[in-house]
């Protein structure tokens, strides 16, 4: 059987370090300008890649970095592209330790509506301590708690998308009858965290399941990936890492008692690309000298509790500023506290992170929907990347 690449495109506005929005080219209000958004989409679309996505957190500081400061929320930008664009699909990033499951449930439902089947959720559970004072709590969850929360969370919105058979609608104009009640169904969900009745307002959307993502790196999150998602983000600094961490996911689905060849493994990559090595290594050299050493200090503060991080004041001046800066300009992805810049391919330097604005669309062509084995959703131009039917309603 032949496979193919797939690529999916993050819309970053400004780009995800401190310093992108300062490059000549850079649109500096990229985050929350519609028709960038629209035309970035567009070109992703044409260029065959399989989905856009949007990721998100909901904590900032003055010291977060331009992207993060100033950015459009994910559902809602997406909601809009949906119309701006025929079948890539559309990657929502949204946490469920702050948002209530039958609100996602019906945000991914309109958008799944909206888009004619193109809707996936990327499951995060916020790794910022800060979101929890955004959102009426003192504490952020403990992160084992936050993995049984998005557990349950998941659980409740997969069983509300559930809510509607697909013929529950009868919309019979002649005998006045819209709904038959015997096709609507109430979750009646109590659990540890969530208490939630339904059914969902919204009936079934064209995919009945939006594509589940996730991104964990932890055990915990490994776990709950291999258990749940259909596509699964990673970030790793070598090929050997990326084998490992491949070897390793794909053995929890299979414990997790679920088909390993229909979970898709997506590696976070952000290429910059020239016609030589040389001309990569310029374009590189020259985005790396934007980043402020304050600025690449403030990236490792966000992430680490160590108090040396919080001051500037320790750090020698040193002729390898730009490169710190580089290296530590994408926003950590991951548990991976390095983030080297390295040269992979005859023209090509990488940095961990993903594509941000002007990012070249350099994929192989590809037809979507993305293909994979039997199992896959029925419905929809994201029917290719689910790992599963559509389940029977109840
Ligand atoms: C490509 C990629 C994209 C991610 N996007 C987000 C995001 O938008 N929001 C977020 O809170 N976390 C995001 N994460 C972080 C993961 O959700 C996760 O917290 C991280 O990989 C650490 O794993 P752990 O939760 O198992 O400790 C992303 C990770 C990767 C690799």
């Amino acid at each position: 059987m032949s496979r193919k690449l797939k690529f999916g495109f993050m819309l970053h506005g400004v780009g995800a370090g401190w310093g992108d929005w300062r490059h000549p080219e850079a649109v500096t209000d990229a985050s929350v300008n519609f028709n960038f958004y629209k035309e970035q989409a567009q070109l992703a679309e044409n260029g065959r890649f399989e989905f856009l996505f949007v990721a998100d957190s909901v904590h900032i500081t003055e010291r977060s970095s331009p992207h993060y400061l100033n950015r459009f929320e994910p559902l809602t930008i997406l909601s809009a592209l949906a119309g701006a664009t025929s079948h890539i699909g559309l990657v929502a990033t949204v946490t469920a330790s702050y948002a209530e499951p039958f609100t996602v449930a019906r945000q991914f439902a309109s958008l799944d509506h909206i888009s004619g089947g193109r809707a996936g959720w990327n499951v995060v559970t916020s790794w910022l301590d800060g979101s929890a004072r955004n959102y009426g709590r003192q504490e952020h969850y403990a992160h084992d708690v936050r993995y049984r929360l998005a557990a349950e969370h998941l659980e409740v919105v997969k069983g509300l998308w559930d809510s509607w058979e697909d013929d529950a609608l009868v919309r019979n104009k002649a005998t006045g009858q819209f709904l038959d009640p015997k096709k609507l169904h109430r979750l009646d969900h109590k659990g540890e965290f969530f208490s939630v009745e339904g059914p969902l307002n919204i009936s079934r959307s064209r995919q009945g399941q939006p594509v589940i993502f996730q991104a964990g790196a932890s055990g915990d999150g490994k776990n709950f990936a291999a258990g749940h998602a259909d596509a699964i983000f990673f970030h790793a600094d070598t090929l050997e890492e990326a084998q490992t961490y491949y070897r390793d996911v794909k053995a929890r689905v299979r414990a997790a008692g679920r088909n390993p060849d229909q979970v898709f493994l997506l590696p976070g990559i952000r290429p910059i690309v020239g016609r030589t090595p040389e001309e990569a290594e310029r374009k590189y050299e020259a985005l790396a000298a934007l980043v402020p050493i304050e600025n690449a200090i403030a990236a490792l503060a966000r992430r680490s509790t160590t108090t040396i991080f919080r001051s500037t004041r320790w750090m020698p001046r040193s002729p390898n500023w730009a490169t710190w800066g580089a290296t530590a300009s994408s926003p950590p992805a991951t548990g991976s506290s390095r983030w080297p810049a390295r040269t992979a391919g005859p023209c090509a330097r990488w940095r961990c992170g993903m594509p941000g604005p002007g990012a070249p669309l350099w994929a192989r062509r590809s037809r979507w929907p993305m293909r994979s084995s039997a199992g896959s959703r029925t419905k929809g131009p994201m029917a290719s990347i689910s790992s599963r039917r559509c389940p029977t309603p109840r």
